[in-house]
């Protein structure tokens, strides 16, 4: 594999993958930009060294679909006012007009991309639509660890036409997480919620081998909770994983489920609250949180640990009536002395909103991507540039 400082990039325009796929809140505005500044070291330097930057990222999920909501724009404002430069950002991420725009670039300029998940030719990882991308730069580089784990056209697609280099933060993700899998000090426990089940599911038997505790909360916990034929009312659950969930061998002692779970009937949290056990939750209650019961054993066996990894929230964390779980996680965490790795955006507001950022060890800008790589995966966008 090629790292940016070998490259020469001087006058030529350098495509670099980026994970800007920051959470935003209902009015578009973002919650968190901790991926877009851990970027900025590659994009400096693109920039003192002459390059010519155009910047790809996916927002969101829009399948294909232009939405609205979805464009690129609060990035490119923020971009902006991080690097105190105007940052200009293209209608679409494909086309002619684009790739005449590139070529008429400067050194030294930036150009940021419309969302590429505007066209479904990205997830299907389609080798003309990756062409297409490709004649955008001389030069590929990728920092989007957070999507390095994906095999979609701007992650392997691109690569294979243009000489490959992993940018400043891909490098640095790398090292941190090879330090967590060289580290034998144990024992070490993984806490996982949030939801995207399905990455999450198909990385557990290689989990429960590596993890001595494996600890888990939010829609994940639901999915389970669901497969192993309890009552989850109208929890949110990721249905098409439910019989995968099933297949799963999940009662060594090694793995712990809630044991109590906050429920309520409305999820803004003007509804009637309680705290059961996950056996008893009703057809018309969510739950909403982990419990109090749950956290006092997720927190003793933190403490015992020496080193913990964390990806995704224990509940519907947005609501302040059902972030209680995740909050506490978090001070459990900072506070338990063990060697701290936790990746994925939501987590990641919750620990700067409290102010705990700095004390965890490593932040990966990866979730999913952390996970399968922890999990010893080969991740595509790495294997893409090797
Ligand atoms: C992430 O948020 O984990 C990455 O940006 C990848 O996004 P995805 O899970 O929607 O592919």
């Amino acid at each position: 594999m090629k790292f940016l400082r070998d490259a020469k990039v001087y006058n030529k325009r350098v495509l670099a993958r980026v994970d800007f796929n920051v959470p935003l809140n209902e009015k578009g505005e973002i919650i968190d930009d901790f991926r877009i500044r851990s970027t900025l070291p590659t994009i400096k330097w693109l920039l003192k060294n002459g390059a010519k930057v155009i910047l790809m990222s996916h927002l969101g999920s829009p399948k294909g679909e232009r939405l609205e909501n979805l464009k690129i724009d609060a990035v490119q404002q923020r971009l902006t006012e991080y690097l105190d430069l105007s940052v200009v950002k293209a209608p679409d991420c494909v086309g002619k007009e684009i790739e005449d725009w590139t070529r008429e670039m400067g050194s030294g300029e930036i150009l940021l991309l419309e969302n590429l998940r505007f066209h479904k030719e990205e997830e299907e990882n389609d080798l003309k639509f990756a062409k297409k991308l490709a004649g955008l730069g001389d030069i590929y580089v990728n920092d989007a660890f957070g999507t390095s784990h994906r095999a979609h056209a701007s992650i392997v697609g691109v690569p294979k036409f243009l000489p490959s280099f992993a940018g400043l933060l891909l490098e640095k993700e790398i090292k941190a997480l090879n330090k967590l899998l060289k580290n034998s000090q144990r024992p070490l426990v993984a806490v996982i919620g949030g939801a995207k089940v399905s990455t999450k599911l198909k990385l557990f038997k290689e989990l429960l081998n590596f993890a001595d505790h494996l600890l888990l909360g939010g829609v994940l916990a639901n999915t389970i909770l669901k497969a192993q034929g309890l009552t989850v009312g109208k929890s949110v659950v990721e249905e098409n994983m439910v019989a995968e969930a099933k297949k799963l061998i999940l009662t060594g002692t090694n793995f712990h489920l809630p044991v109590d779970v906050v429920v309520s009937d409305d999820i803004s949290g003007k509804g009637k609250i309680k705290v059961k056990g996950p056996a008893s939750v009703e057809d018309e209650e969510l739950i909403l949180d982990i419990g109090p019961d749950t956290l006092s054993l997720f927190g003793e066996i933190i403490k015992k640990a020496k080193v913990v990894f964390w990806n995704g929230p224990m509940g519907f964390y947005e609501q302040e009536e059902f972030a209680q779980g995740t909050i506490n996680l978090a001070k459990i965490i900072t506070q338990s002395g063990a060697y701290s790795i936790i990746g994925g955006g939501d987590v990641l507001s919750i620990l700067d909103k409290l102010g705990l950022a700095e004390k965890i060890n490593h932040i990966s800008t990866g979730g999913g991507a952390m996970l399968a790589y922890i999990a010893g995966e080969k991740l595509p966008g790495i294997e893409a540039l090797k």
